[in-house]
């Protein structure tokens, strides 16, 4: 019997390699980069399973390069807009994400943007590379405090509910929208308030985004949005680029519609937009929510954890719902 193609798109770390070498033959481009799309193609032919990234297109026509031994698609993210799952599973592929085991990296990410932007981090950084004099003042560099302020999280799933925990930890307040009501054990435990959209961003200090792209979510937070919330709030965000319209952002923030922004994803990635590059009121991040070495790793393997469940027949762990 044939052994499984099995086509990683990226270099993942060495423990998921060896758990999907004992499943097949694996493939990976040498050395490692992005595919562009043919090539990507190309590498699919034959594949009956790909281990794939946020980047990677995957579509009807990758299924359809793949052809008939496709069995599933295993993506090293929680998040998989990129893939048009519906095309998938039509053709009897399996599509599987890795939820969970990035839930602390990303919520901690998240925190850390939102306090580099309140305490103005990037900015005194700037400013001390930069070699400009400065001395201790009471005036100088101010802030904006967490305690007591509102945090209201749009999404209160898994990453989102993390970010909550930490902020009642740092003495916030939680309100939350989202299509779906949080289980009421956990608005108890994050004393989380669940408000409709409009109801948030006029309340909230700062408003902080888990929520997933979809045509619904895509440009969420528009020049309207930012108009309705507080001169004074601070927008973070750890989901999708997309969800934001960077565009109007840069605009918000250049012209004090709000205070300011902390941002780890971008609507173009790579490019970020080049108004949001000349600020001081934004504290950027090159999407590294999951970058730990530790988070990065349990994706990797969760991944190929479920790649190789189904190509053995069985259940994956963490298939994504068609
Ligand atoms: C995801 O998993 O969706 C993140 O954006 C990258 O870790």
């Amino acid at each position: 019997m044939t052994r499984p193609r099995i086509v990683v798109t990226r270099k993942i770390p060495e423990a998921a390699v060896e758990i999907l070498r004992e499943a097949g033959d694996v493939w990976s481009p040498e050395p490692d980069r992005q595919l562009p799309v043919e090539d990507l193609h190309r590498a699919a032919e034959g594949a009956d399973a790909i281990v794939s990234t946020l980047q990677d297109p995957i579509d009807a026509g990758l299924a359809d390069a793949a052809g008939a031994r496709l069995k599933v698609v295993s993506t090293v993210a929680v998040g998989y807009d990129n893939i048009d799952v519906p095309a998938l599973t039509d053709r009897g592929v399996v599509v599987t994400n890795t939820p969970g085991v990035l839930t602390d990296a990303t919520a901690d990410l998240a925190f850390g943007l939102l306090l580099a932007v309140t305490r103005r981090l990037g900015e005194g950084e700037r400013l001390l590379r930069a070699r400009e004099p400065w001395s201790f003042q009471l005036g100088f560099m101010l802030g904006s405090g967490l305690q007591g302020k509102t945090l209201g999280i749009v999404g209160l799933g898994q990453i989102g509910q993390a970010t909550a925990r930490r902020a009642r930890a740092f003495g916030m307040d939680i309100v939350y929208s989202g299509r779906r009501r949080a289980p009421e054990d956990v608005e108890r435990e994050l004393r989380a308030t669940h408000v409709d959209g409009d109801e948030l961003l006029r309340t909230a200090d700062i408003v902080s985004l888990h929520c997933p792209l979809t045509p619904q979510t895509r440009h969420l937070i528009d020049a309207d949005a930012l108009a309705a919330m507080k001169s004074s709030a601070y927008l973070i965000n750890t989901t999708r680029g997309p969800v934001v319209d960077e565009g109007a952002l840069a605009e918000a923030l250049a012209n004090g519609v709000i205070a300011g922004a902390g941002l780890d994803v971008f609507e173009h990635e790579p490019d970020v937009h080049p108004g949001l590059l000349e600020l001081d009121n934004v504290a950027l991040a090159p999407h590294l929510g999951s970058a730990t070495a530790e988070t990065r790793t349990a994706m990797a393997v969760l991944a190929a954890r479920n790649a190789a469940a189904v190509l053995a027949g069985d259940e994956p762990l963490t298939p994504v719902k068609g």
